[in-house]
């Protein structure tokens, strides 16, 4: 009797102390919200040039007109997106030249810089960047664009990168065809003499590097100068570095969220002691780097008996068919997306955005192209005949470049932050091998927000590592990108 009271008292007095009202916890969480919203001017040493409106662009050829959209009239959209330019343009002046590549311009906004210009390019190969410009650093002037996993409408995007400057946003296959071709915006007078950088995302670290190369080593090439390029998640070296290496390690250190079974862990650990991946990071990533890094077997494609992602990645989808490679811990239900791609898996849950024929019309687009986000559904491309940038070019831009900056989230399961760690080690720039101290915890700051990830900066270089994110680091973690993007353009001082 006397125990029934305790615990009847006992449980009055926990759930009385848990009693937390829907409008109490909403505002705990608006309280926390508050740190994330970024008052304008983000361009902090563009004060001076700050403006109250939408930057007008004019361009001396009369023919920009035709390639005009009306911002206020997207499909879906019910709210103005201010001016911006689209449409296809051939790749070469040759007269002949049948191959054409898909862009979308726009302005900068209020605060933005009218000095600079952007140009991003999405993963793949065969991955739309108009991904990027709808989900991730996009999106539009007057009032950016967002329409990301699970939302019902597109929202307003206060960290579009239009708030930076100009963006250009282009659908690949850009690589090769881009190179060769003076790029498509020599025909946009305005464009000429701006500060160019290259920003891109996955398969674009072989893309943006080797471009980055080209412009640098034929300088007459373009009226844009070039400043400096940003890699995102990037593929930059050999799958064996960016998958292998680092897989098991990932797993232990999200082993509560991958949930594996006890003869599986066991079965993983004997593999990795096996193929030399176990005692790898702490035998040869150290800061400064004893010596060139071996490659576990001396090999660098991915063979079968070695192949511990690949069993990582099927073990994982058996437990949570719903895992997604891109960001790991997401569950059931899998979101409703736009664009159709919200995973690992390709989606049927909606007409897709860019494949509709009023946006296609609104943007200029081939009305009878089909639209994916995706063309190519091999995710894991045998890669090009170029060799990894990390070997070849991306030392050179860095070197030539006032600032470079490689970002990678931690979530992110396709390409894996540790690889990416032991590939800075064992490149030569400016002098020196990898990074001479070691990269620190805690050492990116996220303004008002506090410790999120960690930063590194040596000789040109700036490396992140953001937590909470997947693979598309603007879209999972948009104001950390965008305070990024400040630093590798030069509108704050530290990093
Ligand atoms: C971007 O600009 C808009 C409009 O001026 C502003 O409301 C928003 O706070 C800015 N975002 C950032 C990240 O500075
Ligand atoms: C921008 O400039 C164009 C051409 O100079 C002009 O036709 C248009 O009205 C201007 N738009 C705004 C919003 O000022
Ligand atoms: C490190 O660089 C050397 C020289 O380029 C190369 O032979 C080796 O395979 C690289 N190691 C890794 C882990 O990529
Ligand atoms: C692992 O390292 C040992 C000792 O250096 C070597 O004999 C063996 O071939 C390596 N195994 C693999 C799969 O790389
Ligand atoms: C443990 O995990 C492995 C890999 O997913 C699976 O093949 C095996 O059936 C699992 N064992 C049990 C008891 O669930």
């Amino acid at each position: 009797m006397i125990l029934a009271k305790a615990f009847v008292a006992l449980l009055a007095a926990s759930t009385g102390a848990r009693m937390m009202r829907k409008d109490e916890v909403r505002e705990r969480q608006m309280e926390a919200l508050k740190k994330w919203r970024r008052g304008p001017g983000p361009a902090v040493l563009h004060e001076s040039t700050k403006r109250s409106e939408v930057q007008n662009i004019t361009f001396s050829n009369p023919k920009a007109s035709e390639f005009w959209v009306d911002g206020s009239a997207l499909p879906l959209v019910d709210f103005d997106v201010g001016p911006s330019w689209a449409g296809l343009l051939p790749i070469s002046n040759n007269p002949n030249e049948m191959r054409q590549l898909f862009f979308w311009f726009f302005p900068p906004g209020p605060e933005g810089s009218l000095d600079d210009l952007i140009f991003w390019t999405n993963c793949g190969p065969g991955c739309s960047s108009l991904k990027g410009l709808l989900q991730e650093n996009g999106r539009s002037t007057i009032k950016p664009l967002s329409w990301s996993y699970g939302q019902a409408k597109p929202t307003v995007n206060e960290n579009s990168w239009t708030n930076l400057s100009s963006v250009l946003w282009v659908e690949q296959p850009v690589g090769t065809g881009f190179s060769q071709g003076t790029p498509n915006i020599e025909n946009e007078d305005q464009l000429s003499e701006q500060l160019l950088w290259l920003t891109g995302e996955s398969y674009a670290g072989f893309h943006v590097p080797y471009i980055a190369n080209y412009i640098y080593e034929n300088p007459t090439l373009l009226d844009l100068s070039l400043q400096g390029i940003l890699i995102i998640d990037p593929l930059i070296s050999s799958w064996v570095v960016q998958e292998e290496i680092p897989a098991v390690n990932f797993v232990h250190k999200y082993e509560g969220l991958f949930s594996f079974n006890q003869t599986f862990l066991k079965y993983l650990n004997e593999k990795a002691a096996r193929c030399n991946y176990t005692d790898y990071v702490s035998t040869y990533l150290t800061y400064p780097p004893k010596g060139l890094l071996p490659l576990p077997g001396g090999f660098s494609d991915i063979t079968a008996d070695c192949d511990v992602w690949e069993d990582i990645f099927n073990a994982a989808l058996i437990i949570n068919p719903a895992f997604n490679m891109y960001r790991i811990w997401d569950t059931y239900p899998i979101l409703w997306d736009i664009l159709g791609f919200p995973g690992s898996f390709p989606q049927e849950q909606s007409p897709i955005y860019f494949n509709r024929k009023e946006v296609k019309e609104a943007i200029h687009a081939p009305v009878d192209t089909e639209w994916s986000e995706c063309s190519v559904a091999n995710v894991f491309p045998d890669g090009d005949n170029s060799l990894p940038p990390a070997f070849t070019v991306l030392p050179n831009v860095i070197e030539k470049s006032v600032r470079s900056v490689i970002v990678h989230g931690m979530a992110d399961f396709v390409l894996i932050a540790e690889g990416t760690r032991i590939i800075i080690q064992n490149m030569t720039w400016n002098g020196l091998q990898g990074f001479q101290t070691p990269i620190l915890d805690d050492s990116f700051i996220v303004d008002d927000v506090g410790a999120f990830g960690t930063m590194h900066s040596e000789r040109g270089l700036t490396y992140y590592e953001v937590v909470l994110s997947g693979h598309m680091v603007p879209q999972f973690s948009p104001v950390a990108a965008f305070q990024i993007m400040q630093h590798l353009m030069g509108f704050r001082d530290t990093p």
